[in-house]
């Protein structure tokens, strides 16, 4: 089963719980939070609160928080408090990946690391061992709405034989520029979990409730023969 991860990074804070609520009503039952520190990305977006908020009032959605902050394992233990249950950081915020990676694993957090654009997926290996998901990056971090870049698939390819040559099971995160198109070929690839920021909100011609809708009937089931997952 693909999962449906809508990234809200891209909603107005005047629409923010209507959103969440169309978003829930819709099926949705695992959600992309970005956080921003404007450090490690030259942007800001939602306080750690944010994470608290929503799981407060929905305790039964996954809270998937994707951490693009510096020296991110000062925020394991806040981000466990406040309910996240995926919590992931850049593999170049810290100088510990590993130890971070464990952290996060010991509070009981699924643990991920996050690839860019610009780096080799070989990058991974001495990582990828302490995780349980890899967000792979299809734009450059820090600002919603972009394209899905050039040479992104390729590169794609290159972390599904990774895994398959490693023998490892961390579940691949598609983020950035995930629309109908690019989704599919993600799928096929061997991605397993799709952030649809732009895929969800926007240029929609049957509103939130008919993407949710067209996207369990893509991709809501087993994967289909042929794809390389
Ligand atoms: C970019 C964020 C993404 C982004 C995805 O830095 O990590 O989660 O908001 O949304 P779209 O699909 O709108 O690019
Ligand atoms: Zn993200």
């Amino acid at each position: 089963m693909i999962i449906n991860a809508p990234s809200l990074a891209n909603v107005s804070l005047m629409e923010m719980g209507d959103t969440v609520r169309e978003l829930i009503d819709a099926g949705v039952d695992f959600f992309h939070i970005d956080i921003m520190d404007g450090h490690y990305v030259p942007n800001l977006c939602f306080p750690a609160s944010f994470v608290k908020d929503l799981k407060e009032k929905y305790p039964q959605v996954t809270a998937e928080v994707h951490m693009m902050v510096d020296h991110p394992e000062d925020y394991v233990r806040q981000m466990k408090e406040y309910g996240a249950d995926w919590l992931s950081f850049h593999l170049d915020s810290t100088r510990f990946v590993c130890r971070t990676a464990k952290a996060i694993r010991e509070e009981g957090m699924k643990a991920g690391v996050v690839l860019n654009p610009s780096q080799p997926v070989s990058q991974l290996a001495p990582a990828a061992g302490y995780v349980d998901y890899v967000i792979f990056m299809a734009v450059e971090p820090g600002f919603s709405g972009q394209r899905f870049m050039e040479g992104a698939m390729e590169r794609l390819e290159q972390l599904c034989e990774f895994r398959r040559e490693a023998g490892l099971d961390f579940k691949i995160v598609i983020d950035g520029g995930v629309d109908y198109v690019t989704a599919k070929k993600c799928v096929e690839l061997g991605a397993d979990i799709l952030v649809t920021g732009i895929y969800m909100q926007f240029r929609q011609p049957d509103g939130i409730m008919g993407a949710c809708e067209r996207f369990r009937n893509t991709f809501g089931r087993p994967k289909p023969d042929g794809c390389r997952g």
